[in-house]
């Protein structure tokens, strides 16, 4: 995967890409996402929103449920998401996003959505239980994407099926209402480097907001202590860092570790262990709290700022998502109008 533009789209590459508020973000999202999206938003016209619709596919309580959206734009605040340039917005505060999941509702076919897998993943053995919007979940993903007519979406591996399925759903619109390139169909931009941050209690699985185990994740509003604390009970192996990659590879921890070392330095894996080759991890933990602690700690203190003051914070997203609607409302009246829409 590439995050190079494809030719056909230089100069116009637009990005857009959403978190869900629906639990503390940790490390992990701080630099598979949201730190992509801050360089992303110097490269591209950017729109990043807080997934709410999405997030109550799942119950939520709905003190919290406003609390979490207020907590993911002060993250993206916090990590350096400027909104004099990138559009930050809460996706409900854009009622167009669930109109044209309507409409894509019955674009898509069932066949489709029956292949996700997360849908699976996340229903489990109780799929009946599961709530329809859970099922149809990648079906608004689609409107997220297509109503901006994004080129290009920041996306964990997780979701790479998702942004599939918007390909297909593009393409079945531009062919069942006669509107070839309509919608352009859009690609994933895999994560790269710092995508995969795995649990420091089970390096088999990825860190996650989900995860019963508050010490298998750091969270950004975690304080310099915990980070430390965190980091030095990490599951890890008796021996030193090897000299090369390659040696990692039977070393789940130890390559997470190390994955992480490199992502918050901005360096690769190869260039971590030229410095730390023949280290233990009673002298590379240290150094790695250090380094976390030095990069977060700031982090933390602008996100604590701001979540004392949700007026600034709510002043962003009512900006963004004026600014958000203005460039999807054109969308949907071009789309009821090839749908055939009375008065569109
Ligand atoms: N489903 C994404 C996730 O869980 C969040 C999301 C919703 C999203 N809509 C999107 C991501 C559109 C990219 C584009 O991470």
């Amino acid at each position: 995967m590439t995050e190079q533009a494809p030719a056909a789209y230089a100069g116009k590459r637009r990005v857009l890409s959403g978190v869900k508020p629906t639990g503390d973000l940790h490390l992990g999202n701080y630099l598979g996402a949201l730190v992509k999206f801050t360089r992303m938003q110097h490269e591209a016209e950017t729109f990043i929103f807080v997934a709410d619709l999405h997030a109550i596919t799942e119950w939520q309580d709905p003190a919290k449920l406003t609390a979490q959206t207020r907590e993911i734009a002060a993250a993206y605040l916090a990590a350096g998401l400027d909104p004099k340039i990138a559009t930050i917005f809460p996706q409900s505060a854009v009622t167009e996003h669930a109109e044209l999941a309507w409409i894509f509702n019955c674009v898509a076919r069932v066949g489709w959505l029956d292949r996700m897998t997360q849908f699976k993943d996340k229903s489990g053995k109780n799929k009946e239980k599961a709530s329809v919007g859970l099922y149809t979940y990648p079906v608004l993903q689609a409107a997220d994407i297509l109503l901006y007519k994004a080129t290009h979406v920041p996306v964990g591996d997780d979701q790479k099926q998702h942004v599939e399925l918007t390909r297909d759903i593009a393409a079945k619109f531009n062919h069942d209402f006669d509107a070839p390139g309509y919608f352009p169909l859009p690609e994933p931009i895999h994560q790269g480097a710092g995508a995969r941050i795995m649990s420091l209690r089970d390096a088999s699985e990825k860190m996650s907001k989900s995860n019963p185990s508050d010490a298998a994740r750091i969270n950004l509003t975690d304080d310099a202590d915990a980070v430390a604390q965190k980091i030095r009970k990490a599951k890890t192996d008796p021996l030193p860092l090897p000299e090369t990659v390659d040696e990692l590879k039977d070393r789940p921890e130890a390559q997470n570790l190390v994955g992480i070392y490199a992502a918050l330095d901005g360096r690769t894996s190869a260039e971590v262990l030229t410095e730390f080759a023949g280290e233990g991890f009673g002298a590379f933990k240290p150094r790695l709290a250090d380094l976390a602690v030095a990069k977060l700690g700031p982090v933390g203190t602008e996100m604590r700022r701001l979540m004392a003051d949700p007026a600034e914070i709510d002043k962003v997203l009512a900006a963004g998502a004026e600014r958000a609607r203005a460039a999807a409302a054109p969308t949907l009246a071009e789309v009821k109008k090839l749908v055939g829409f009375w008065g569109a």
